[in-house]
């Protein structure tokens, strides 16, 4: 199975993306194949609101460092998603992506990528409760869901707890992946 991260924190081995990468480490123990896109590293737009998707029934047409992953998504069986949160909510690149997914419903709000892939979220957040802002990862993981994908997990490191290999969340994490 393929299985992509999008990983959105600026920070290489921030919170987020060390959990996210504890994620598939599992995942590629488990004999998957794993596609990382790092949004910071990337030229993303954001939707133009153009609706040559909905017009044509295709993918997004901009040209930027998307266009390989709508292929990938297509063949994949599970997408995972990780953030920091900034400002209360799931940091603003990883917004401008989510947004890009309006391709995934067509002109009459039919999914038009295949049921059922699997998500799992991972968040980081400097607030030590990690209830403060489940609302808005909810909302961020609720449009995915609309594109009939399936939430198997979310991940919520709060107040800026050292991740050691053998923490309890980081062993959450791997066996989340090795389990997909
Ligand atoms: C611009 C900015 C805004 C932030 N806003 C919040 C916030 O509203 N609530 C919060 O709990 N933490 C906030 N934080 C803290 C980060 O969420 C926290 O440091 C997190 O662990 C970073 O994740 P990362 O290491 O994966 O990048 C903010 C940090 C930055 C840089």
């Amino acid at each position: 199975m393929k299985v992509i991260a999008v990983l959105g924190s600026p920070k290489e081995n921030g919170f987020s993306s060390t959990l996210a990468r504890e994620v598939l480490r599992g995942v590629a123990d488990a004999g998957h194949q794993v596609v990382i896109y790092e949004i910071n590293k990337m030229n993303v737009k954001g939707c133009q609101g153009c609706r040559y998707c909905k017009e044509n029934n295709v993918d997004c047409i901009i040209q930027d460092d998307l266009k390989p992953y709508w292929k990938d998504l297509h063949e994949c069986g599970a997408l995972l998603v990780s953030s920091p949160n900034y400002a209360a909510q799931v940091c603003g690149p990883m917004i401008t992506f989510m947004n890009r997914h309006y391709c995934l419903l067509d002109k009459n709000w039919k999914v038009r990528v295949h049921a059922g892939i699997k998500l799992i979220g991972v968040f980081s957040q400097g607030n030590g409760n990690p209830e403060t802002y489940v609302a808005q990862y909810n909302w961020y993981l609720g449009d995915f869901q609309n594109r009939a994908m399936v939430l198997v997990d979310k991940l919520i490191h709060t107040g800026n707890q050292l991740l050691t290999s053998d923490c309890e969340l980081m062993r959450c994490a791997y066996s989340i992946g090795k389990n997909l």
